[in-house]
């Protein structure tokens, strides 16, 4: 089937479309708040120094392995273990698990579109509500905001490589960084927003322990969208003469970029709504951030700019988080569509119904156990605490099975796969990659303490998670 495999058309489209996938919520919201809660410049050298020391080279295992495959994960590693059921059982957790994270993260984006269209129709007084969130989380209305976002997702992954996935990251990209950069420079121009902006960047080294070193690394490896099975999915629709070394470099470099740059819009806009915030207090969670603090900020802008000014610079916000939630969900979904191409030979069409008809299931059951049905809501008990489907999930794919999934690519690229596949692969479109600098420190590094430190965040993660114990 591989010669009839749909490629991206250009370099540009597959950065774009990889770049979607890795720019999210974590980005906008998520890595701005921790920042600022972490040290400020100190964390973000710590960051950047991930992505490039840590991160950047699982990219470039995930991609090369399915450039060398052309396969989905499964079929990448079955193929090229020879069939081996221990590493096929490795490829079906790359599949299980971006079905998993789909499930939440759809959970997620209808709740934003919910918000968008709120904001659109006028009502961001009400959004700006203290228990609106909780209203609407378990209002009937979602589900139908959930058709409408199955509907986009749909339409754009019916599409195919090219007409879908890599047309719509050239209209959505663009778009959000051009939202994004109005945003941050109006954001700027508000009383105090500066203050924001020093709390931001001043570094703090005193800030840097053990347990932000961790996050820091956990951050930067969910932003990249590793350990997903996208990266080896979106690698499979590569060209053998497209350079994966330095598209892995500017898709890690713009996901870096996005997140910096968003810190110069939340930080600002909460200075500026109230100057003597105290950073430390501002919520960890991304989601009571975007759904309960910023709306207010949002209607608070009324003073300034009267309640349509306010209300518009809502929806363009909302419309920013929202774009870049919709290139991540495609791109997760892509995974288990690919798979069920590929595997069950069956049409992208039949495909994608089925993951649909799936998703759809799963999304209902963990929209309803956020206070909708007690009997999802109450859904099991770990770490002294009963937590929802929604929680279980989000705990056991997103938090702790990810690394594990890293870990196995790095293991999987240099002990089965084996290193010169690895660089032959590379060398196909970047001549020069064996004898550089940069292949020796991806060799050492991706053989020696990535898998260890990915080793270590995951045993962390499960005492933590699921035991009540940390290991710092
Ligand atoms: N960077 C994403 C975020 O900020 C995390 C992520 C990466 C993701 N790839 C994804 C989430 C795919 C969902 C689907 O949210």
């Amino acid at each position: 089937m591989s010669t009839s495999r749909e490629h991206f058309s250009s370099k540009i489209g597959f950065i774009l479309a990889a770049a979607g996938s890795a720019v999210g919520i974590g980005n906008l919201v998520g890595f701005p708040v921790a920042a600022t809660k972490n040290g400020g410049g100190a964390f973000l050298l710590v960051y950047a120094l991930f992505v490039f020391a840590i991160c950047f080279p699982v990219m470039l295992a995930e991609m090369s392995l399915g450039r060398r495959s052309q396969k989905d994960p499964f079929g990448t590693y079955s193929s090229l273990s020879d069939r081996s059921p221990l590493w096929m059982l490795g490829g079906a957790l790359s599949i299980i698990t971006p079905f998993m994270i789909a499930v939440f993260y759809m959970v997620i984006t209808v709740w934003l579109f919910g918000y968008l269209f709120q904001a659109l129709t006028g009502g961001l007084e009400t959004l700006a509500k203290p228990d609106t969130f909780g209203h609407f989380i378990t209002s009937d209305s979602l589900f139908i905001y959930m058709i409408v976002v199955f509907g986009i997702v749909n339409l754009i992954l019916v599409g195919g490589v090219k007409q879908g996935i890599e047309k719509a990251a050239k209209i959505l990209m663009p778009a959000l960084f051009i939202m994004l950069v109005m945003l941050v420079v109006y954001v700027l121009t508000l009383e105090n927003s500066f203050a924001g902006v020093k709390y931001y960047l001043i570094p703090d080294f005193s800030k840097i322990n053990a347990s932000v070193v961790n996050s820091a690394m956990s951050q930067a490896f969910f932003s990249l969208s590793l350990g997903m099975g996208i990266m080896i999915t979106y690698g499979s629709y590569l060209d053998k003469d497209d350079d994966i070394v330095s598209s892995a470099k500017f898709v890690a470099f713009l996901d870096t970029m996005v997140a910096f740059v968003a810190g110069l819009l939340i930080l600002p806009a909460v200075f500026s709504f109230n100057p003597n915030t105290d950073a430390s207090t501002l919520s960890d969670s991304s989601v009571s951030m975007i759904f309960n603090f910023l709306p207010q900020i949002l209607l608070d802008l009324q003073n300034s700019i009267g309640y349509i000014g306010a209300s518009i610079v809502a929806v363009m916000f909302f419309l920013l988080v929202f774009f870049a939630a919709i290139t991540s969900l495609v791109s997760i979904i892509e995974v288990p569509v690919a798979s069920m191409m590929d595997e069950a030979k069956v049409s992208r069409k039949t495909a994608l119904t089925t993951i649909t008809v799936l998703l759809i299931v799963f999304s209902v059951i963990s929209a309803l156990s956020t206070g909708k049905v007690e009997a999802f809501t109450q859904f099991i008990d770990y770490a002294d605490k009963t937590h929802s489907v929604f929680d279980l999930i989000y705990d056991v794919f997103y938090d702790t099975v990810l690394p594990l999934n890293g870990l196995l690519a790095c293991l999987f690229v240099m002990w089965r796969w084996k290193k010169t596949n690895f660089h032959k692969e590379l060398e196909q479109s970047n001549a020069q990659y064996t004898h550089s600098l940069l292949s020796k420190y991806v060799d050492i590094s991706l053989s020696t303490f990535i898998p260890v430190i990915l080793a270590f965040i995951f045993v962390n993660t499960v005492a933590l998670k699921y035991f009540g114990v940390s290991l710092f």
